[in-house]
């Protein structure tokens, strides 16, 4: 064991301020723990290191919206995520936080470290400060009008309404977001990480990665391109790591700095708790150890340049092999929004459904080389078409045929080995070289593949038709199914870890012989009891008005551009008539300006044709013609609905038709 190679597997360190939504599973933790867990039937030596990121000016920011601490913030996301990965089966080693002692602690040293080798600049700088605050105000702390649009609560590191990036010194008539006060302009002094000066060493390292993915790989060019500059890794900020120096009081070390330490820090404790102190080292100074970040693509420049960077700059510390990142997930083809938390959080998704299907339909659709999109139907397929019809399906047909015919036992089997057995085998090592190589998408789909032949060995086979002509031969079938089904519990189990052990029960069996060698092998004893055969996954159908739907119709925010896209105009109905066998239809001729259109709309329900006549409304104008039940319909009106109840929207008074509404 100790000689082997080690693998350090690390999922970028989750914020404390917000629960943890499915495009977080999909960017980095289901693809690291899909890869921890293969290495582990492997029998390799790995270590899988996550914890929660607690620093930073966002926490800060939403512990003072909702008058709490930051401790307070941190706690609560940090239990609930770290509960959420666990009913997910996302199987850290380690679930740490930065929060704790051992943290403040290695980062502290780290920058020692640099400090202390010369390393790092200071730079003194112009910033906002409230003396009522008693404190600077850095980028979300200070609230102004922005210098580009004139919008008023524009933040100090951007303006939401035209987007432009801001430093808080731009701003006009800035204020403080703490206390209102207006504040002052005072210089600060503040470390800089040479960044600019690693360049060369990181150009060299990354061309020698010739195994990344391109994704990482361009992104890091396009940095080389505009050439890395200089970064500041310290802040005048109350919550955070310390900076270990006099002088330094009020300032932290920046939270970009110390989180990838975090890293470091939850090695150091995982061996704590395994009483062997001394042994993270091994890990991240060793030779032969392989370190392997998860991210998601946003997260690309911090560990494929800067923390490489810090590592270097240190010494002796070892570099990472891969950092296999993701793009991202969408949801119904719309954008999730991973700040907002917008999506379908964790916490109900597996409150709600088996988080194996999860897992399943997540696996199958990585964004590993572009986006992806999760999606309801998608969701309700994979249950129904892979999962209950040929995974659960090949199960329990075998188990129940071994109940009924053979007295819920393991017939006895009269060959060595047989073809399929060693075509199983030959599969796994095929879905093997997929989670080798990162390429998980393609591993579930081997493995399914796997499955597929197990179903197809028993159809050919017609066990039904044998056990009436040859019992014998029958018996050698089911055996050899038998033997399948525990091959398929470790085929599947890093994908499918619930399913898995499921299985295990189902055979009556324990995991003595689980590892990933054995796929293929003999293992079940001839005339050993079953246990209960149980069906694993039931069919689901989803309707889109129940709770899913309501998940993911959580709003997205539209920045104003988007909002003037819409044409919303006063339109007059001229006409109106009911649409022939249509309940809900209504066919309106509507008088908008200078123009004249007709518009369907599914109203019929709410509204007699009669009453329209005359009325304003307000329609979408520029809305793509479309036809309902065969008629043409140019634009669409807006109607309020709530508890089954409908109104149109109208102006509030006369106005004439045509009229712009914004
Ligand atoms: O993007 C994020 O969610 C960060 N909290 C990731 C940090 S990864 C690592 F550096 F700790
Ligand atoms: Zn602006």
């Amino acid at each position: 064991m100790e000689n082997k190679t080690k693998h350090l597997v690390t999922a970028a360190l989750p914020y404390a301020n917000g629960y943890l939504h499915l495009g977080h599973i999909a960017g980095a933790y289901l693809p690291a723990d899909l890869y921890a867990r293969y290495k582990r039937l492997r029998n390799e030596n790995i270590i899988f290191i996550c914890g929660s990121d607690e620093h930073g000016t966002a926490i800060e920011m939403s512990a003072m919206k909702d008058k709490v601490t930051p401790k307070e913030i941190i706690d609560k996301y940090h239990f609930a995520n770290k509960k959420a990965f666990e009913d997910l089966g996302i199987s850290f080693d380690i679930y740490s936080r930065t929060s704790n002692e051992i943290h403040h602690k290695t980062s502290q040293d780290f920058f020692l470290d640099l400090y202390n080798k010369g390393l790092l600049t200071k730079k003194t700088e112009k910033q906002l400060y409230s003396e009522k605050d008693k404190r600077f105000l850095a980028d979300r702390f200070v609230e102004g009008t922005c210098p580009i649009c004139g919008y008023e609560e524009a933040r100090g590191d951007q303006c939401e309404s035209c987007g432009s990036n801001l430093s808080p010194l731009e701003l006009i008539n800035p204020k403080s977001k703490i206390s209102g006060d207006t504040p002052i302009i005072k210089e600060s002094v503040n470390f800089y990480f040479p960044l600019e000066s690693f360049q060369p060493k990181l150009e060299e390292w990354i061309k020698s990665k010739k195994n990344w993915k391109s994704n990482v790989i361009n992104y890091c060019q396009g940095w080389f391109k505009t050439g890395l500059k200089d970064r500041a890794i310290t802040r005048d900020l109350d919550w955070g790591v310390k900076i270990p120096l006099k002088d330094f009081e009020g300032k932290v070390i920046y939270v970009w700095f110390e989180a990838p330490i975090g890293y470091i820090s939850a090695t150091k404790e995982l061996f704590i708790e395994r009483n062997e102190p001394g042994k993270w080292k091994d890990y991240w100074f060793g030779k032969d150890v392989k370190l392997i970040h998860f991210i998601g693509k946003d997260n690309i420049i911090f560990h494929a340049l800067v923390f490489p960077a810090m590592l270097m700059a240190h010494g002796d510390y070892i570099l990472a092999d891969n950092v296999p990142a993701n793009e991202f997930l969408n949801l119904e083809g719309g954008k999730l929004s991973k700040s907002k938390g917008h999506g379908i959080l964790v916490k109900d998704i597996v409150k709600d459904f088996n988080p194996d299907v999860v897992r399943y339909t997540l696996a199958a659709n990585l964004p590993e080389n572009k986006d992806a999109d999760f999606s309801w139907d998608d969701f309700q397929t994979k249950n129904n078409n892979e999962l209950a019809a040929i995974l659960g399906n090949f199960i329990n047909r075998t188990v129940v045929f071994a109940k009924t015919k053979f007295e819920n036992k393991i017939p006895a089997r009269n060959t060595k080995s047989d073809d399929i057995l060693e075509d199983i085998k030959k599969q796994s090592k095929v879905v093997a070289d997929c989670f080798d190589n990162y390429r998980f998408r393609d591993a579930v789909n081997e493995t399914m593949n796997a499955v597929r032949m197990a179903n197809k060995y028993f159809n050919d086979n017609e066990p039904w038709k044998e056990i009436k002509s040859d019992k014998e031969k029958c018996a050698n079938i089911i055996n050899n199914c038998l033997q399948i089904c525990y091959s398929v519990a470790i085929l599947i189990s890093p994908v499918l870890p619930f399913t898995s052990e499921r299985i295990l029960k189902i055979l009556n069996c324990d995991k003595s012989n689980f590892e990933w060698n054995k796929i293929g092998d003999i293992i079940l004893k001839d005339g050993e009891s079953l246990g209960e055969d149980e069906i694993l996954f039931p069919q689901l159908e989803i309707k889109k008005e129940e709770i899913p739907a309501k998940k993911i119709i959580a709003e997205e925010e539209i920045d104003i551009d988007y909002f003037r896209k819409l044409k919303l105009r006063t339109a007059k109905i001229i006409e109106c008539e009911a649409v022939p066998k249509s309940k809900k239809l209504l066919k309106l001729q509507l008088k908008v300006g200078d123009k004249k259109k007709q518009i369907v709309a599914g109203i019929a329900e709410h509204y007699k044709p009669e009453d329209l006549t005359g009325k304003t409304i307000i329609i979408v104008d520029n809305l793509k013609k479309t036809k309902l039940m065969g008629i043409e319909s140019e634009g669409m009106l807006l109607a309020a609905k709530k508890d089954g109840k409908l109104a149109i929207v109208a102006p509030e008074t006369e106005i004439e038709d045509g009229g712009e509404v914004n």
